[in-house]
């Protein structure tokens, strides 16, 4: 199987949100590889077209783009698990603070190694994950302020539900936005370098919500739908065989899928052992010479069935399971027919060391 992903889409999301987010500063995040489109060869595209710093979430993966020659600045979305704090002093990364333990492990660390770090506040304003609530941010930037070697440099907070269109939703994003706003005047934090609370959701559908930072992922891959956003991922696979089964065959496991009349199948050595849900199971299509084709019967765990029935394919010509030539399988698509999010849809199908990825 390959992934082919196309640095063009790529190039024009990140310039059209640069565009969008004026002069804020822009962390591309390319954690979890990038949302599975390779996290180095994205980390340079977004560099070398506007983005201003990186954001993953955890110290290997700023560890892996240092080492692979990437020198700007790395955010550390997630902050660093107990022992990690000198690698992270000694990369020289930027890290959200979100517990009096990590600020103590981090000043402790750059005392020692007697080397500066910054540090980014990260609040809580409704996300319910990590930040600090409201109630202890005097507290953490007293504790901050107690280690010389933490130079505080930006706050930020995080958005559960920017990305849905229920008034609700919108409700509690607005008052988010609010809260922030309301948090960083009454602390004294608007004048630190960055202060960020937009995700790709947040820069397209709450300008108010673009501060001086914005942390953007999915929409620079073109997982979120608004208008001239491109998907840059294909995966493909070859047919590993081709065969016509009479009416009334049943195919694959669980018999759930019946001829009517005579078929002509083709098999994919592609299943969910690779990323490609089992609940695609007569409910996907897949892309074959430039025409749409559903996914026959239950996907296995390494071969797919697909319908063949008036398509000049044989063994060995590509099937698209994600994009693909002519009449495209776009991943909202797929997201829908497995009940998920786009980005899982990237990360399952992107995801895994043994694939392999090639810029197109
Ligand atoms: C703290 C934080 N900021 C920004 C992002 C980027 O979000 P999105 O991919 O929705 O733009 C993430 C991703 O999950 C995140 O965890």
């Amino acid at each position: 199987m390959e992934i082919l992903v196309e640095k063009d889409a790529l190039v024009s999301n990140m310039k059209l949100l640069r565009a969008l987010s004026g002069g804020a500063r822009f962390y591309a995040v390319v954690k979890s590889d990038g949302y599975g489109h390779g996290m180095v060869s994205c980390a340079r595209i977004f560099l070398e077209n506007g983005a201003d710093a990186l954001a993953v979430s955890l110290v290997d993966e700023a560890l892996e783009l240092k080492n692979a020659g990437i020198e700007s600045d790395i955010l550390l979305l997630a902050g660093f698990l107990p022992g990690e704090e000198e690698a992270v002093v000694r990369g020289g990364f930027e890290v959200a603070v979100s517990d009096r333990s990590m600020i103590d492990a981090l000043g402790r660390a750059s005392e020692r190694l007697n080397r500066p770090v910054k540090v980014h506040l990260k609040v809580d304003t409704g996300m319910g994950r990590l930040g600090f609530m409201e109630s202890e941010i005097a507290s953490a930037l007293d504790s901050i302020s107690g280690y010389k070697g933490l130079k505080l440099v930006g706050v930020m907070s995080h958005f559960p539900v920017a990305d849905e269109k229920s008034r609700e939703s919108q409700d509690f994003t607005r008052s988010q936005i609010a809260s922030f706003r309301r948090i960083v005047r009454e602390h004294g934090l608007s004048s630190l370098s960055v202060v960020h609370l937009a995700n790709s959701a947040g820069l397209l559908f709450y300008p108010d919500a673009v501060f001086t930072g914005v942390r953007v992922g999915i929409a620079l891959y073109g997982g979120i739908d608004y208008p001239g956003l491109r998907e840059a991922m294909h995966v493909r696979t070859r047919i590993l065989s081709v065969k016509t089964v009479p009416p009334g065959w049943s195919v694959s496991y669980g018999r759930t899928y019946r001829t009517e009349k005579p078929k002509r199948i083709g098999i994919i050595p592609f299943g969910y052992a690779l990323g490609y849900s089992r609940s695609f199971s007569n409910k996907a299509y897949v892309s074959v010479k430039g025409r749409r084709k559903p996914v026959l019967g239950r996907v296995c765990m390494d071969l797919t069935v697909i319908d063949l029935d008036g398509v000049d394919a044989h063994a060995g010509d590509y099937v698209y399971l994600l994009g693909g030539e002519g009449e495209r399988i776009s991943v909202f698509e797929l997201s829908r027919w497995c009940g998920t999010i786009t980005y899982e849809v990237f990360c399952q199908l992107g995801g895994g060391n043994s694939r392999i990825k090639r810029l197109v």
